[in-house]
């Protein structure tokens, strides 16, 4: 191990919020293989894997992988699964969802403080504040309750100087694989699927457990197709480091993908986490090369309704056109995003690559119909429509 590398927690301390979240830290997947899925993140997305735990640490109950991106350490992904019919937690998650985001979290200053005041403002308890610890010191965690199956985790890492958390150690083996360089920088927000009715009841329970505020709200006729509409809210704290947008169905001509991600994952779910990158072209032209599929084009009408517009673009549009990349104009600035094909066997769980330009804050909505449209061609695909 090189000394002084930890994996633990953010870089800054500093923050503006009430409830002491300094940024988002790890995000657990459950899985059925964490070694295929930990692969397809290393050889697809372009992340390293830097810590591990398992039968080999001495652990013979699961195995986890933590990923993370050469270009942000602090980017990390932690990948779980069973290894025995008695671990519980993993085998009934799987059972019910597939591959999916079991956890993420957030590194606050002080764990008991910002557990006690969720709990005071009406967070549902999932594990009380409590310490890991090895040679290297201690991890302090707590998590609460986020939609049916799902937990926000607390932590901090102060007292903790080890690679990653007490139990992980370097990986004992190391894979050689061969890809594009990613540019993956960190989490811009964090998306959840909901059942019908929920999206209200989510939106504020996370405001009040948290001291977050309802950013955007898109109520019905707002983001919908011929066949299917969805309701969205987007709650993020208040310094906005923390974005969660919370998506609910809304009664189309046809099932809508928030339905079809229900019926798939059995319940309420993350749905996608948007990842930054400050070369999307670069970034999407690589992940491309390294095997990641994305939602087809949107028409060419599209882009020519965009090169119409004066709003400064610095990126040159046909590479943007080339890689389906769409635009959404706001204000001053302009967001470029992507979205990914769901990565696993179900139509479940994606991922979003974003960039914002010139202080661009939104999630895109003048882009959900033509996201809309692309997802429902492969919903017919699947029989979902
Ligand atoms: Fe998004």
């Amino acid at each position: 191990m090189e000394m002084g590398i930890c994996y633990g927690g953010v870089p800054t301390k500093i923050h503006n919020n009430t409830m002491g979240i300094r940024g988002y830290d790890f995000v657990e997947f459950y899985s059925g293989s964490a070694k295929m899925m930990a692969y397809w993140h290393a050889k697809a997305l372009g992340l390293d894997i830097v810590a591990y735990k398992g039968p080999e640490t001495g652990h013979r109950d699961r195995t986890s992988y933590l990923l993370a991106s050469p270009a942000n350490p602090q980017f990390k992904i932690l990948i779980t699964s069973a290894l025995q019919p008695s671990t519980y937690d993993v085998n009934g998650f799987q059972t019910r969802h597939g591959d999916g985001v079991k956890r993420w979290s957030v590194e606050v200053d002080n764990v008991e403080v910002t557990y006690a005041k969720s709990l005071k403002n009406g967070a549902v308890p999932v594990k009380e504040p409590h310490k890991i610890s090895d040679k290297d010191g201690y991890v302090e965690m707590a998590s609460i309750r986020l939609y049916d199956d799902c937990e926000i985790v607390f932590i901090n890492y102060d007292n903790y100087k080890g690679l990653f958390q007490p139990g992980f150690e370097p990986p004992h083996f190391k894979w050689e694989i061969n890809r594009e360089e990613t540019n993956l920088k960190g989490i811009d927000h964090i998306v959840g699927n909901v059942n019908i009715n929920e999206m209200d009841y989510w939106a504020n329970y996370i405001n009040r457990s948290l001291d977050f505020e309802t950013f955007v709200h898109f109520g019905p006729g707002d983001i919908s197709t011929q066949y299917s509409a969805l309701l969205s809210k987007v709650v993020r704290s208040k310094d906005e480091i923390i974005k969660n947008p919370i998506n609910e169905p809304y009664e189309g001509l046809k099932k809508s993908q928030i339905e079809e991600y229900i019926n798939e994952y059995h319940g309420s779910g993350i749905q996608h986490i948007a990842i930054m990158t400050t070369d999307i072209i670069t970034t999407v032209t690589n992940l491309r090369k390294n095997g990641v599929e994305f939602l087809s084009s949107p028409p060419d009408t599209y882009y020519e309704a965009i090169s119409k517009k004066d709003f400064g673009l610095t990126e040159d549009i046909e590479k943007l056109k080339e890689n389906s990349i769409l635009i959404d104009v706001e204000g001053k600035g302009y967001l470029l995003q992507i979205f990914t094909k769901p990565i696993g066997d179900r139509p479940t769980f994606f991922y979003e690559i974003i960039q914002r330009r010139k202080g661009a804050s939104g999630f895109g909505q003048g882009n959900f119909q033509a996201l809309f449209e692309s997802i429902e061609r492969d919903q017919e695909l699947r029989g979902n429509l």
